[in-house]
Order: structure tokens, then C-alpha cells, then sequence
């Protein structure tokens, strides 16, 4: 039986063609690249292609090197290394940068953002969310160091394209002599106080991953001013080779530069990186309008910042919860009327042939780090479970947004008549 046998679904009918998340939007500039690659055989891991977003990247973003890489992730894996052995040191082969040491993580956030600090041997300490921006919350943060005053890397993530809170975040690791990196991979092109997301890292990232408000079809780029750390990373990413004549290797290395072919890609989508922003923005104030009657909130943009408008999410107020109760891989809900939950809103989203999906699961709630330290406003702890975070005092914002929270259909190429019928959908998840 499908969820729109219901009632309340009567007459709506499921889209043709599906309407992603968010999916790649080619504009045809990026054949060209490819093209003019493949035609002068620079398909690896030099090129035309490669310097020139280097060199865009670097200049539209304001910071002094941009260095292409496969993926945000080993942009991240290069910037915690950069990080570690800055902070503590070269390690001997076989021993992480970071080993035995703690790095404080953003906590609602993909995987990705805080598993090469695993990759070095380091243990995040997860900081708690604020509820303002839905980034690593400052207040948590600052709790943290009076715990574990020893620490000095910080890594944090902008969600959604939303910058985070940069100058508190900023100030509190500037009072303990700690390094940021910055997660930018899905706020390119988001600014706080007027500056780019990917320069208030003392190394940032970005990604070009296929859902991403460009892409490259994959690909990431590290960023930093300095251009000794940034051929050190082109370096590593390449085998981490020597300028000898034959195989010279002195220190570990990487597979992990970016192709010609990718950064062609890249290279076409650049010039459309402002187009996409506006037209996710203008998806993001329909669905605000649209939705202004229930009882629900839009993602907050916070002050002094303008967002790329990434995703578009949906939080349910507390008192028009109905029940929900996740497991590790099931969920089981309940239908009230007056109320809804993310799991039926996202049922009847994917039974319209839309996708949605569910906030980013925290760090700390998930299996693999549920044993990491977890660092909140009001307490630190580890793992807790579903009905206890529903139904205690401690404050865990984190996992409270995960409760109630969602991500809905943001494609670009979702048209109004579209996005007019999720809208309705949802109206009627409440009915
Ligand atoms: C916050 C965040 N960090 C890191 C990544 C990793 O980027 P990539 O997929 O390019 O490895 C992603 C997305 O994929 C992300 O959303």
C-alpha cells in the first residue's frame, strides 16, 4: 500500500521524471573543456583545465592557492595532515600526524568532514550545534577546551550552505592557540561579512561532488594562503615524488589530484556558480512562503551572512511531533492529525517520485563514534538514545534537529508547478 492510498493524498499524482535532492546542472560550456582535453590528450592529471579553476577558484574565493584534488574528502584528508604536522610534526612511516591526540569535530555533519582525522590516527570530540545557523555552536566549544585544554584543531563544517558562526568560532580558537579547518564542501560561493566561506580556515576545502552547487562531476579543492603548504599538498597528492630523476620518496603520498578531464567539467560550471545560488535561494523563499501556515521552520540563514541556499530543510515544531522512534537502519511513526513527522513527510515525498532526506545523522549518535567524547552547552557525555533525547532535559541540539528535521527536494531544475505540489503534499502530511 502506498502512503498515497491515504486520504488526505487524493489527487496527487507522482511526477514523470524524477525531482532529485539536488543533481548535476551541465550548461554545455563544460564539453567544451573536455573536448579541447581529450582532443589534445591532457587527460590526466596535468593540464590547461587544472590551472585555470586553480587559478578562477583561488581568485573568485579571495585566498591565494587552490589546489584540485579527487574529492572534498582527500581535500580534507590534506588539510588535517597539513594541520597535524604543522601542530605537532613529521610522524614516522606508518604513524598518523594526529595519533593519540584529539581534534574537536563538527558533530551534525556528513562523515567526511571528520574521518581523515581517524585517517591520522586522531579521536574526534564531538561539539554540540547551535540553533541559529545549525553549525558547530561556540558556547559548546569554548565547554570544550576547559575539558580538554590540550587540544589544538578544530575541524567545522558550514551545513547547507549556511556559514557558521566564523567570528565566535574564530575567537575562541584564536584564545586557545588552536587551527581551523574549515569544511566549505557545501557552502561554496556562501559569505559571511562579506568574505567567501573557504578563507576563514587557516586550511579550507571545498567539494565538487555531484550533488554540490557545482560540480565537476567529483573533485575537491584544499585552499590556503600559503603556497609552500599549497605545493607540499600538489605534492603529496601525487605520490608525494621527489624532483629526482627516477622514483624519489621521502615522505608518504597520494593518488589524489584531480584530472583534466574533471576540472573541464569544473572549468564549465564555474562561470554558472552565481546562477545556481540565485535559483536555489528563490526555492528556498517559496518553500518559506509556502510553508508559513504550519507548524514548522525553515533552516535558519543567520545574521551577518548570505547563504548559497544548498539544500532547503524543514524543521517540525516540538509540539507538532507526532510520534517517531528510530533504530539503527528502521523508523516507526505515527499519523496524528494536526501533526506529521520527517519520516512521513519524507514517505510522501518519495512516494511523489521527489527525494528528500533526512537531516545529517550527528557524529555522536552514530555507531561507528558513538565511544567518542561529545561536548555539549550544558553537559558532555556519549551516546544517548532516541527516547532519552526525546524525553530528557540535556541538551543535545544535534540530535533534537535530527529528530525533527529534514531536507527537502532543493533540485534547481525543480519547476514552481513542482515544488507547488510538495508544498501541498506536506500541507497535507498535517492534516
Ligand atoms: C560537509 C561535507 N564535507 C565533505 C564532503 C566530501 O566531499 P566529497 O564528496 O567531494 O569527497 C561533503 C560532500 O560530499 C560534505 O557535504
Amino acid at each position: 500500500m502506498s502512503i498515497l492510498d491515504d486520504p488526505r493524498f487524493a489527487g496527487i499524482k507522482p511526477f514523470e521524471s524524477k525531482v532529485w535532492l539536488s543533481s548535476p546542472t551541465m550548461h554545455g560550456d563544460e564539453q567544451k573543456w573536455v573536448d579541447e582535453a581529450i582532443a589534445t590528450n591532457w587527460v590526466s592529471t596535468v593540464g590547461a583545465n587544472i590551472n585555470e579553476i586553480e587559478r578562477q577558484v583561488a581568485e573568485y574565493i579571495g585566498i591565494n592557492h587552490a589546489v584540485a584534488l579527487s574529492s572534498g574528502t582527500a581535500a580534507l584528508h590534506l588539510a588535517i595532515k597539513l594541520a597535524g604536522e604543522r601542530l605537532y610534526g613529521q610522524p614516522k612511516v606508518g604513524h598518523g600526524t594526529l595519533e593519540g591526540r584529539k581534534v574537536f569535530c563538527s558533530d551534525m555533519t556528513f562523515d567526511a568532514t571528520v574521518n581523515p582525522v581517524a585517517y591520522e590516527g586522531g579521536e574526534a570530540v564531538f561539539i554540540d550545534t547551535e540553533r541559529d545557523t545549525w553549525n558547530m555552536d561556540p558556547v559548546a566549544l569554548e565547554r570544550a577546551f576547559e575539558l580538554y585544554p590540550e587540544v589544538k584543531l578544530i575541524v567545522v563544517a558550514h551545513l547547507y550552505g549556511t556559514p557558521g558562526k566564523v567570528d565566535e568560532l574564530r575567537a575562541v580558537a584564536d584564545a586557545h592557540g588552536a587551527l581551523i579547518v574549515e569544511d566549505a564542501a557545501e557552502s561554496l560561493g556562501a559569505t559571511y561579512k562579506g568574505a567567501q566561506t573557504g578563507t576563514f580556515g587557516d586550511i579550507s576545502i571545498i567539494s565538487f561532488n555531484g550533488n554540490k552547487i557545482i560540480t565537476g562531476s567529483a573533485g575537491g579543492m584544499l585552499l590556503t594562503n600559503d603556497g609552500e603548504e599549497a605545493n607540499k599538498c600538489r605534492k603529496w597528492s601525487t605520490q608525494s615524488r621527489e624532483d629526482a630523476p627516477w622514483y624519489q620518496h621521502e615522505e608518504l603520498g597520494y593518488n589524489y589530484r584531480m584530472s583534466n578531464i574533471v576540472a573541464g567539467v569544473v572549468r564549465g560550471q564555474l562561470p554558472y556558480l552565481d546562477e545556481h545560488i540565485a535559483q536555489k535561494k528563490v526555492i528556498y523563499e517559496r518553500y518559506k512562503d509556502g510553508l508559513a501556515d504550519l507548524p514548522v521552520t525553515m533552516n535558519p540563514l543567520g545574521e551577518d551572512c548570505e547563504p548559497n541556499y544548498w539544500l532547503s530543510c524543514l524543521l517540525i515544531d516540538e509540539d507538532a511531533m507526532a510520534s517517531q522512534v528510530r533504530g539503527e537502519q528502521d523508523v516507526l511513526y505515527t499519523t496524528e492529525p494536526g501533526k506529521s513527522t520527517p519520516t512521513e513527510i519524507l514517505n510522501a515525498i518519495s512516494a511523489i517520485n521527489a527525494e528528500g532526506r533526512p537531516i545529517w545523522k550527528p557524529m555522536h549518535i552514530q555507531p561507528i563514534y558513538r565511544m567518542n567524547p561529545f561536548v555539549t552547552r550544558t553537559g558532555n557525555g556519549r551516546a544517548r538514545s532516541n527516547a532519552y533525547i526525546a524525553e530528557s532535559g540535556f541538551e543535545d541540539v544535534g540530535a533534537n534537529i535530527f529528530h525533527r528535521g529534514l531536507c527537502m527536494p532543493s533540485d534547481n531544475k525543480m519547476t514552481s508547478e513542482q515544488q507547488d505540489v510538495i508544498i501541498s503534499i506536506i500541507h497535507r502530511c498535517f492534516e
